[in-house]
């Protein structure tokens, strides 16, 4: 079962972070990191973090032994709602179990915000992957209004604090 490390994005890998693709089929799936990148600098409430493989636990990020594999970013809403809002894994390493491990961190992360008082996400209609990953963690569906609004885009929440793993 794969493992990961998250990392901050520093002036050590937002070159890497900013090189990570997804395939061209799925580029309507997930904002580009850049675009990412820049909107968690105009907001302190996203936490965006590179995944690498738990090879590279130890070592200074500058020198880490292993590539970057994927990129995550999570928004603390300020209706107590720990939003994972983006989630992408390059292409050369996708279907290695990284995302699924990486939402596993992230997750456990959101857990230890004592102001956080639900888990959430959300996928394009049509992203099966983005589907079968997050229904395999236990999110159910999240009736909000808001999200009646937007038909194209499915919203999620873990059902209490129970997930399946
Ligand atoms: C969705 C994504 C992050 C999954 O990352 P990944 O590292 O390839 O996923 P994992 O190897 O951890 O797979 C976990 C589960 O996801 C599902 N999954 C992953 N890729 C899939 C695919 N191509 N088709 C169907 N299901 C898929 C499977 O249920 C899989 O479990 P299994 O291997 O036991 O069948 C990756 O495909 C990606 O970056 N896609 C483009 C960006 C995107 O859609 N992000 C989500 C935005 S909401």
């Amino acid at each position: 079962m794969a493992e990961v490390n998250l990392r901050k994005i520093t002036s050590d890998n937002d070159e890497e972070c900013l090189r990570l693709e997804v395939q061209e089929s799925q580029k309507g799936f997930v904002a580009s990191n850049a675009r990412s990148l820049d909107f968690a600098k105009k907001n302190t409430t996203m936490f965006p973090l590179a995944i690498y493989d738990v090879a590279a636990r130890g070592y200074a990020t500058e020198e880490v032994p292993v590539p970057m594999v994927g990129f995550t970013m999570y928004h603390l809403l300020e209706d107590h709602v720990g939003f994972i809002l983006r989630l992408m894994v390059d292409k050369a390493h996708q279907r290695k179990g990284y995302g699924r491990a990486a939402m596993v961190e992230v997750i456990r992360r959101l857990k230890l915000y004592p102001e956080v008082e639900m888990i959430a996400t959300s996928y394009r209609r049509v992203n099966e992957a983005a589907e079968n990953l997050y229904r395999s963690l236990g999110f159910v569906p999240w009736e909000i209004e808001w999200a009646r609004v937007d038909k194209s885009e499915v919203y999620l929440k873990l059902p209490e604090w129970r997930c399946s793993f």
